[in-house]
């Protein structure tokens, strides 16, 4: 239900400014335009894996859950692993408080670890983080979509609702510090290699549990 508290859900967090160095402020323009472009296919097939309107069946709905709690379970770790020095700004931007939250209210069980793809190097892992901090903007799409089905934020659907008003907010913060650390061309093209594998990996995790039998009710 729109403007009712949602005391229970982690805060949007206090961030602290995103340091841009100057030498990497010359070499490349729009970053975000070249991953956007680079991963497109990437996003139009998991978009239809997990289907809009599909997500309002409860069954093909908690299966998605639990395949972003397993992909999550693996991967914040792993992109904390490859850039520590920026671990505290990743863990005050993780939604997956919110996504145990739908779980833990829906009466489903976690999802297990997944095993994912080793991320290289520094820009690498910026290139997988693109891929997550950008579906919050897509959660924007599914949110409403979802509300339709009675999943509003505080029934079941607070991953995709994510930070809610200050979606926006979080977003251009992202892309400020991906548009620095990913402005020169060897560590935008290792980026862009790290996002598709992100999408690639997620969108098989999705595959298997659309063809798995659904767990007798
Ligand atoms: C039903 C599934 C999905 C739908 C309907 C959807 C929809 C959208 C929409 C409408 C946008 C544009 C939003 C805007 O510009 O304001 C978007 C952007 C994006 N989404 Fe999704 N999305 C879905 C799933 C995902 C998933 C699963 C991921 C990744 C895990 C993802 C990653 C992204 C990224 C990276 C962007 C681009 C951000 C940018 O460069 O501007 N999306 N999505």
């Amino acid at each position: 239900m729109t403007g009712s508290p949602r005391p229970v859900f982690p805060t949007v967090p206090d961030l602290p400014p995103a340091v841009l160095l100057p030498s990497q402020s010359a070499c490349l323009a729009a970053p975000l335009s070249v991953l956007r472009a680079a991963t497109r296919p990437h996003h139009d097939r998991i978009d239809a894996l997990m289907n809009l309107r599909r997500m309002r069946q409860p069954g093909h709905y908690l299966r998605v859950l639990q395949v972003f709690d397993s992909f999550l379970a693996g991967w914040e770790p792993a992109v904390a692993a490859a850039l520590p020095e920026r671990a505290p700004w990743l863990r005050a931007r993780s939604r997956r408080p919110f996504l145990q939250q739908d779980l833990q209210l829906l009466g489903a069980p976690a999802g297990e670890t997944a095993v994912l793809p080793a991320l290289p190097s520094g820009a690498a892992a910026w290139g997988s983080v693109y891929v997550m901090e950008g579906s919050a903007l897509g959660g924007a799409t599914i949110s409403r979509s979802l509300a339709g089905a009675g999943l509003g934020p505080e029934r079941g659907a607070a991953y995709f609702h994510g930070w809610g008003e200050a979606r926006g907010r979080m977003w251009r913060e992202a892309r400020d510090v991906l548009e620095s650390e990913l402005a020169c061309p060897e560590a935008l093209a290792q980026a862009c290699d790290a996002a598709r594998a992100t999408f690639d990996t997620l969108s098989a995790l999705l595959e298997k549990a659309m063809n798995e039998r659904a767990p007798a009710a």
